[in-house]
């Protein structure tokens, strides 16, 4: 029997599969209700046999993927993707989201990018009507990464946002290490007001490799409820 918060994100996760067709490539994204997503997605192929080629966006989804029994490519083999369906800490009503508590932003943000459609699962929890109460994760190269963070603190204040605490990410005793072998600093902002142009600045700074605003990426956005109910917001 499953939890409420895990029925929402399982029956979100079930309804995006269903947009799922045979022949396509589709991008796989990484965190618990994506996780979900590639748990059915392996059931269709398995007992359906549904022919895919999946994408996976960190190494934790590409072996789950595995697990299940999909095919699995390089973003550079699939060269384009029909779909990715992904996770998110928040989003809005014009489906702009914060992505990257679970670190993966930067495979998540290139593979949805990287496709025709990026549809979205998330329990309704996660809807907000401003971005910003989950900090902000902006991934960092190790190099420099104190002075990185100064001048992302910098620039908050030149933007007047009113949070500008920032913190390093932790795993453990140890520096958070992405993929990609870079930090993670997580913003604490409480509410973005103006989330395009802080996604453009945040990506000016010399050793910013990328940052969690995921805008106008988005098209549609799955909601799970705890009772089973799902809606579709495109
Ligand atoms: C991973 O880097 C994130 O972008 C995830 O998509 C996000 O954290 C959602 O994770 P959950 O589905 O576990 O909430």
């Amino acid at each position: 029997e499953l939890s409420p918060i895990d029925k929402a994100k399982f029956v979100a996760a079930k309804r995006a599969a269903e947009m799922v067709e045979d022949g396509m490539r589709v991008g796989l994204g990484t965190g618990s209700t994506a996780a979900w997503l590639v748990r059915c997605l392996g059931e269709m192929v398995r007992s359906e046999g549904l022919r895919i080629k999946g994408v996976p966006t960190s190494t934790r989804t590409a072996e789950l993927a595995r697990e299940v029994g999909i095919d699995i490519i390089s973003l550079d083999e699939a060269k384009w993707l029909d779909l990715t369906i992904d996770g998110a800490d928040e989003f809005d009503g014009d489906l702009n989201l914060i992505k990257g508590g679970g670190g993966a932003l930067l495979q998540e943000k290139i593979v949805a990018t990287a496709s025709d459609r990026m549809v979205v699962i998330a329990d309704k929890a996660k809807e907000v009507e401003t971005l910003g109460a989950f900090p902000l994760p902006v991934e960092v190269i190790p190099f420099g990464w104190q002075t990185t963070q100064a001048l992302v603190e910098e620039t908050l204040v030149a933007m007047n946002v009113m949070g500008r605490k920032t913190t390093l990410r932790m795993n453990g005793d140890a520096a958070f290490v992405t993929d990609e072998g870079n930090h993670i600093l997580d913003l604490h902002l409480n509410r973005i007001g103006n989330a395009r142009q802080l996604a453009l600045v945040m990506n000016q700074i010399p050793g910013v490799v990328e940052n969690g605003l995921f805008i106008d990426i988005c098209d549609t956005v799955v909601v799970g409820y705890g009772d089973g109910k799902v809606e579709v917001r495109d």
